[in-house]
């Protein structure tokens, strides 16, 4: 079975060609963080209009090199939700166009569900190397779930973020300390070099609850660097790459120890058989090593680029959802820009 997956959610245009849920026949993935670098995040109608332009391009370019045409195919999938209602209409209209111009069969996939199967591409598969039920930590710019996965297509949400995701904190801690967008990838990098002991920042709360806050560490962040001078910037007193180092690493620290508390903890309340990582923030290698080192069950995680926004999420995804619902042409999908999982 191939599937094309389509994405456009929020700010990265993907399309793929995925077969049977598991190979990877061909990824394009056409990045507008240049567009949105300069304002420090996204803005929406740039975000759409880009989309627009580089949609069709991009589903070209998966199929050319996945030697198929349109013909080839089985299915078209596209993300419908969660997500930016305007990108979330572009990435839609134009994948019902394709599927109608072949008179494929045509389905919406759920962000959330495409972060979890991008674990079970490229030879991965959790099912087989933990069992269910899985703890699933989907973590990105825009969602910070913990959802309890009981089967394929069985979700269950046993905690969420109340406040910021955990990719809205880095970005928003990589802006307090000068660095570039998307802010988690440069604070990884920058932590590298910094002592995260010299910068330590309160840990989260314990209280028995599966949620998340990450609002209180944004602030705490901000107003160290407030009291460094850091910020706001000033041209006459430039930043110190070795404050700016520590105090990103203690950030990272804080960051990845609650998000590895709450998942241990998850695991533990409903006996989970393995954890799952998925979305942006699951590239973080911090996070990834933390969770390896101290889970008692296995952790499965695709491998940073499947983290970030992919169309083969989507189709991947796609398959497993064809595989146990059967073909259909859903025409009159529409977007769900609050689409939840579980
Ligand atoms: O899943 P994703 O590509 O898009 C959304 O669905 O939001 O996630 C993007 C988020 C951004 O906030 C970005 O800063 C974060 O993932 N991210 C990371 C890393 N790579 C991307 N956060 C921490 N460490 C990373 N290595
Ligand atoms: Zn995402």
């Amino acid at each position: 079975m191939k599937v094309l997956g389509i994405e456009t959610s929020c700010d990265d245009t993907a399309a793929a060609v995925v077969e049977d849920g598991r190979r990877i026949l061909s990824s394009v993935v056409v990045s507008q963080a240049e567009t949105h670098a300069r304002y420090g995040g996204i803005v929406p109608e740039l975000a759409s209009r880009q989309h627009m332009v580089t949609v069709i391009p991009a589903a070209r370019q998966a199929l050319d090199e996945s030697g198929l045409d349109l013909d080839g195919l089985d299915a078209v999938a596209v993300t419908h939700g969660p997500g930016l209602a305007g990108s979330l209409l572009i990435g839609v209209g134009a994948a019902k166009g394709l599927a109608l111009s072949a008179d494929l069969p045509f389905l919406g996939v759920n962000h959330l569900e495409g972060h979890v199967y991008a674990a079970w591409l490229e030879d991965g598969d959790p099912e087989r190397d933990a069992g269910f039920p899985l703890v699933c930590l989907i973590a990105s710019g825009g969602h910070t779930d913990l959802i309890l996965m009981k089967g394929h297509g069985r979700y269950e949400l046993v905690g969420r973020t109340r406040d910021d995701a955990a990719g809205e904190a880095f970005d928003k801690a990589a802006r307090v300390l000068g660095l570039g967008f998307p802010g988690g990838p440069e604070i990884q990098a920058v932590s590298a070099g910094g002592d995260g002991s010299a910068e330590r920042f309160p840990r989260a709360d314990v209280r028995d609850s599966l949620d998340f806050s990450f609002s209180g560490l944004k602030t705490a962040v901000r107003r160290r660097a407030e009291s460094k001078g850091m910020y706001p910037p000033s041209d006459e007193r430039p930043r110190d790459p070795q404050e700016v180092a520590d105090v990103a690493a203690g950030f990272q620290e804080a960051l990845v120890e609650f998000m590895v508390r709450r998942t241990l903890q998850a695991v533990e309340r409903y006996g989970g058989r393995g954890v799952l990582l998925g979305g942006g923030v699951a590239a973080n290698t911090l996070l990834r090593e933390e969770m390896s080192r101290r889970a008692p069950v296995p952790v499965v995680a695709p491998r940073p680029a499947l983290c970030t926004d992919n169309g083969a999420m989507i189709g991947a995804a796609a398959c497993f959802d064809l595989l146990r619902n059967g073909a259909r042409r859903e025409w009159d999908l529409d977007v769900l820009p609050s689409l939840r999982l579980g």
